[in-house]
């Protein structure tokens, strides 16, 4: 089993998430954009780091980050290496951006997606994010609509065990495609 480092990205490994925003994002952010998020103390900026080999630089499997806004978490990237797509590594990086939002006391999340990217709205979807609008031509590349999605409840009494089936269930989907993850312990995340 080939073991997963879940944890905040940290400025040595600006490299690698830049070659991961260039081949899944195709060029979101640049440097500087990622420095201020990990700066920010409103700011949840997670990676899973896959196992180094060698001396080589360390590569990074997923890539996730949210905003929190008032009593809001805004997911700004959900992002994974194109090769190790279809593997359970985007929804663990949702799942993992949902326990620091609960964290952090938050009310209710919310993310803004392409009409045309199905994978990612069946993805949002699955954990409970509906469609509660649209932004006419918002990307400018394309002049393509986004999707505005929100999940609420965050917040809720329960929703903590429901955190903590979508992990088991997130693990449970990883372990099928050989991975594993170090120290993703909800009850004692330092997120
Ligand atoms: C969207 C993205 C993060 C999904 O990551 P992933 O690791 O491939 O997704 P997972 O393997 O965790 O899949 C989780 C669920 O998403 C949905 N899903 C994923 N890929 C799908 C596909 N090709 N078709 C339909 N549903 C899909 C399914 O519901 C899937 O659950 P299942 O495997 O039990 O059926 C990934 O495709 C990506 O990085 N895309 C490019 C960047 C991007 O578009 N980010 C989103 C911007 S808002």
């Amino acid at each position: 089993m080939k073991v997963l480092q879940l944890q905040p990205l940290t400025a040595d490994l600006l490299p690698a998430v830049l070659e991961l925003d260039r081949s899944s994002l195709g060029k979101l952010w640049n440097a500087d954009g990622y420095l201020r998020e990990i700066d920010s103390p409103n700011s949840d900026l997670l990676i899973f780091q896959l196992p180094q080999m060698g001396a080589a630089t360390p590569a990074i499997a997923a890539l996730g980050c949210a905003w929190a806004i008032l009593e809001e978490c805004h997911i700004t990237i959900l992002a994974v290496q194109p090769d190790l797509q279809r593997q359970g590594l985007g929804q663990a990086m949702l799942v993992a951006l949902l326990q620091a939002a609960q964290q952090r006391q938050l009310e209710r999340a919310t993310l803004e997606v392409r009409v045309s990217n199905t994978t990612a709205i069946a993805l949002y979807q699955k954990f409970g994010f509906r469609e509660a609008g649209r932004r006419r031509r918002y990307y400018q590349d394309t002049g393509e609509d986004a999707l505005v999605m929100w999940r609420g409840g965050i917040h809720h009494p329960e929703f903590p065990a429901v955190l903590r089936e979508w992990q088991e269930m997130a693990r449970d989907r990883l372990r099928q495609s050989g991975w594993g993850i170090a120290e993703w312990n909800i009850d004692d995340a330092q997120l």
